[in-house]
């Protein structure tokens, strides 16, 4: 007797009419044709059933946002830094977690039920901190959220920023984040990585640092955190978020760099939405595209995770909470559209990320939670194609969200079709 039985769904790993029971919020049965009874059944009708979309990185304290004090004119990421300076001061704790919960709200509906989000610790007041802890606790029923302690202004160049950041992880952050190519200088860059890997290294702690965020192929601080991370034993509990000079590297440097990286273990998290819309800003023409070497980065055996960073904040003015966009945008950005890219594009926003941030249970296993999402798609490829309504999203057994399928009934000369965009497929008449 199960709970919920989902029938003839078909996975992310390809296999089709596969009955998923679950009992007691886990799922204790997945294979063909199950035979048993179950107080629920959800008809899946052949249809993707997913593990939910995780986002490794993302700033949950700046989310919704836009326009606050004022638009980013030049569209820059040092504008944004800048812009959000000016809004800082102004933050308070009701407005931070009302516009976190809001944003949390669209990610459920989107099947997005894991977020690492950075925070803020550049103001000693530390409002962020305690908000988006006040947040975390409270979506903690259906949403996985791990916190970053983030110095925006620099580690080093914050005037506050070495105080607070050890504050914030005394308060109950997660993980230890820096953003070395923000401080003064390189030497400062190089120090703060080895700085913040100790403070890791000492508290038993993840390290996620944005690191290299610009087009300067000088820009060589993921050489620096590898090796620290090799030096204090992180191997695997390291992770370099966007990494977007890589992009502009010479490539005898990066045939060096990604061994290193390698030997790290690790851990990668380009931002596809916002570095399309960030990097390349000082170039005319032609402009690069900036996003880090995302095919090499794979074919090397990295863990490679993608994160959508920004929605309707300082530094983006777009962002719909759905990490299938980022996995759309990175199959135009690398050039990357086949078959097994697009099946790596959604480990890269499922299970990679999963990886990344350490959940346990996630995945759909005999013994995992039952967490996952139904989409209006065939498979993977299909899901990244068509960004489809999430159906039914799924956490620990119950169904937290339902979203009515997209199809269209249209009136046209002498006939009525009806449109389901999940029916589409190649036509070959000959
Ligand atoms: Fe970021």
């Amino acid at each position: 007797m199960f709970d919920l039985l989902i029938q003839n769904a078909t996975l992310p790993d390809g296999r089709k009419g596969i009955d998923i029971g679950i009992r007691d919020g886990a799922i204790a049965a997945i294979e063909p044709a199950l035979d048993a009874q179950a107080g629920e059944v959800i008809d899946a009708k052949g249809l993707l059933v997913s593990p939910p979309f995780v986002d490794p990185h993302f700033h949950m304290d700046a989310t919704l946002s836009l326009g606050l004090p004022r638009m980013n004119v030049s569209g820059t990421l040092l504008e944004g830094i800048g812009l959000w300076g000016e809004l800082r001061p102004m933050l308070t704790h009701e407005a931070l977690v009302e516009r976190a919960m809001r944003y949390c709200d669209l990610a459920v509906s989107k099947g997005l039920l894991a977020i690492r989000s950075h925070v803020d610790v550049s103001d000693p007041r530390l409002v962020t901190v305690e908000a988006m802890l006040d947040v975390r606790e409270q979506v903690a029923p259906y949403i996985d959220l791990q916190l970053v302690a983030f110095p925006q202004d620099g580690y080093y160049r914050g005037p506050d920023a070495q105080s607070a950041l050890e504050r914030a992880l005394d308060m109950g952050v997660d993980i230890v984040g820096g953003i070395p190519h923000f401080e003064r200088t390189m030497a400062d860059g190089a120090r703060s990585v080895e700085a913040l890997c100790r403070i890791a290294a000492d508290r038993g702690l993840m390290v996620d640092m944005h690191c290299d965020e610009s087009d300067d192929p000088m820009s060589r601080h993921v050489e620096t955190l590898a090796q620290q991370t090799v030096h204090f034993g992180l191997q695997g509990r390291v992770a370099g978020s966007h990494l977007t000079s890589m992009h502009s590297m010479d490539n005898y440097y990066v045939s060096k760099l990604i061994p290193l990286m390698a030997e790290a273990d690790l851990r990668v998290i380009p931002n596809p939405l916002i570095n399309m819309m960030l990097q390349g800003r000082h170039d005319t023409y032609p402009k690069r595209r900036g996003l880090t070497r995302i095919e090499q980065l794979m074919q090397a055996g990295l863990t490679v995770g993608f994160g959508q960073d920004c929605v309707l904040d300082p530094w983006y003015s777009m962002g719909s909470g759905d990490l299938l966009d980022v996995a759309h945008m990175a199959v135009h950005a690398t050039q990357m559209g086949s078959g097994a890219d697009k099946t790596a594009f959604f480990e890269a926003v499922t299970t990679n990320s999963a990886k990344i941030m350490g959940l346990e249970g996630y995945g759909l296993e005999v013994g995992c939670h039952a967490d996952m999402v139904l989409l209006q798609a065939k498979d993977t490829a299909e899901a990244i194609r068509l960004r489809p309504a999430r159906l039914k999203v799924i956490r620990r057994g119950k169904v937290i969200s339902q979203t009515a399928p997209a199809i269209s009934q249209l009136s046209l000369e002498g006939r009525s079709p009806t449109v389901d965009p999940s029916d589409y497929a190649p036509l070959h008449p000959f």
